[in-house]
């Protein structure tokens, strides 16, 4: 029996509307990839929240890092991306990170992404902060997710074993009997559908939206982990959410991002008397790692009563900020700021989850049939801190190796998934929902910012926790996106503060203001099984 009382028999579910062998969750840059390439195999549903250009990887702006100038090297590519990992990196995982970054790109010309050239028609390179040297490829200047949407969903669309469903809200994956045996969605209208298939990509991004300031879009609410959880699947690193320093800070308006890159391209951040923050912080200066930039920022603002402060943007000179960064330029000109002469008002916005569904290097996490890719996995290539640019890269590269192991598992199943992991099945029973929400979304979100934010100690820890603890949502046969969204924001929100709360010490985007230095004794992931159904069942 499954979360909703559909009978499951064997492999089969007797209430199921439809099969198909491989479902895909999320239609971002690592679901796309991954039905894109698995479609050459098997044909492939690919189900989406929104509309299928709806995703994180659009609102992309910096790029994509990659091994590709004479001078750069995957041992300068791994070295950053460990040295930002903090001692917390699976070093096989980044050392395909960077060896396969390659192939990567070019699997991306393949689908058509067009990346911005020089004169000499070879890619531009930008550089970002924690990177030796400039390696970051983009497109359009400052639109590189958008320009790896737009050729993503044209490939998809144009091939031909790519079934894709819009709007199609997917509120649980179903594990019985030992291994995936479907999902169940909802549609626009409310209607449940339930798919029976024995391979599941979970590609479904991250969860900005547990936080007050964000650069993610409304959809990025943190399902994809809460379903493989309540699949049985492990979690890691969840107390590791990356702020980047930089969203646009006017009141009333969304924190549109504001590329790392104009500070790669010369920028400066200033307090509101004009001077520059970072000169006496870190030898790297405004390019210095993205924690200690945002910590920087939220104590300038706090010392300065709350003013904002800026990013001073003017000596890139007119003609560099117009193509480099058009899309920038047009949304801060939308707020009267016009960024060839005036400073952008700047706050750090939660921007990326490091932690998620324990994958191994092929995209499986822990549960039969259920894969991971994206923001959702937790390959371990970003430890306690992603170096800027590597999410885009790991998207392709773990979805190709993904579909590998789709293709490979269908005739060999690995040793050890065998019976690990059940489902967690009490989440949806009526005796802990039948409450009504205590608290909304809004309401989540400033506990989350002020409590699990940038930084943490006990105290705010604990009450996060207090707050999140009563049963809080209502789902027996009254769907809604909202509800069920909400749902998964809290119990996320629940297993972050747990984890923050456990890691004693502080550790790249962790920060303990009670524990404010790194100890050896927690240089391992402490949650990988995420304490324990115990914990998480009185949780909720
Ligand atoms: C940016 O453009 O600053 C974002 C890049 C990233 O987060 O990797």
């Amino acid at each position: 029996m499954n979360n909703y009382g559909d009978q499951v028999t064997g492999m089969v579910l007797e209430n199921f509307n439809r099969k198909y062998p491989i479902v895909v969750i999320g239609s971002g840059l690592a679901g796309l990839m991954a039905a894109r390439i698995v479609s050459a195999f098997q044909p492939v549903l690919l189900l989406t929240k929104q509309k299928i250009c709806d995703s994180n990887t659009r609102h992309s702006q910096g790029g994509i890092a990659a091994v590709w100038s004479k001078e750069d090297s995957p041992d300068l590519h791994i070295r950053d991306t460990l040295i930002a990992g903090k001692g917390l990196c699976d070093k096989s995982a980044v050392a395909l990170l960077s060896r396969w970054s390659k192939p990567a790109i070019e699997k991306l010309i393949e689908n058509g992404v067009l990346f911005d050239k020089d004169s000499r028609n070879s890619f531009r390179l930008g550089l970002e902060g924690a990177h030796s040297l400039p390696r970051i490829l983009y497109a359009g200047g400052d639109a590189t997710g958008a320009e790896i949407q737009r050729a993503l969903v044209d490939s998809v669309r144009l091939h031909g074993d790519i079934e894709i469903l819009e709007d199609a809200h997917v509120t649980e994956i179903i594990n019985e009997e030992g291994r995936i045996q479907g999902v169940t969605y909802f549609n626009k209208r409310g209607e449940r559908s339930l798919i029976a298939c024995q391979q599941v990509i979970l590609a479904a991004g991250g969860a900005g939206q547990l936080y007050e300031h964000t650069s993610n879009p409304n959809t990025a609410t943190g399902e994809g982990s809460v379903l493989a959880y309540m699949a049985g699947a492990e979690l890691a690193d969840l107390e590791f959410y990356q702020f980047h320093p930089t969203g646009l800070n006017i009141p009333g308006a969304p924190n549109f991002l504001i590329s790392e890159a104009v500070r790669g391209e010369g920028a400066v951040l200033r307090n509101s008397s004009g001077t520059p923050i970072m000169e006496k912080v870190h030898p790297l200066k405004d390019l210095a790692p993205r924690d200690i930039v945002a910590r920087t920022i939220a104590e300038s603002m706090q010392a300065d009563n709350g003013s904002p402060v800026y990013l001073d943007a003017t000596g890139i000179g007119e003609d560099a900020l117009m193509k480099r960064f058009p899309t920038i330029y047009k949304n801060c000109l939308k707020y009267r700021i016009d960024i060839r002469k005036d400073p952008i008002p700047v706050i750090p916005v939660a921007h990326y989850m490091i932690g998620g569904v324990v994958s191994d290097l092929d995209g499986r996490s822990t549960v039969k049939g259920l894969y991971v890719s994206g923001e959702t996995a937790r390959t371990g290539v970003h430890g306690a801190n992603r170096l800027a640019s590597n999410s885009l890269l790991e998207c392709v590269v773990f979805s190709i190796r993904c579909a590998d192991a789709i293709r490979h598992d269908q005739s060999e199943l690995p040793e050890h998934w065998k019976n690990r992991n059940k489902a967690r099945s009490f989440i949806l029973s009526d005796q802990n929902l039948s409450q009504p929400p205590s608290m909304d979304k809004q309401g989540l979100q400033k506990l989350m910012w002020k409590n699990v934010g940038l930084e943490r100690n006990r105290d705010y820890l604990q009450y996060a926790l207090d707050k999140l603890q009563s049963p809080s949502f209502r789902f027996g046969g009254d769907y809604s996106r909202e509800k069920f969204e909400l749902f998964s924001m809290k119990t996320l929100s629940r297993l972050m503060a747990m984890s923050a709360l456990q890691r004693e010490e502080s550790r790249g985007s962790h920060f303990r203001s009670d524990f404010p230095k790194s100890s050896d004794s927690f240089l391992f992931p402490i949650n990988r099984s995420l304490a324990t159904d115990t914990i998480a069942l009185n949780a909720l």
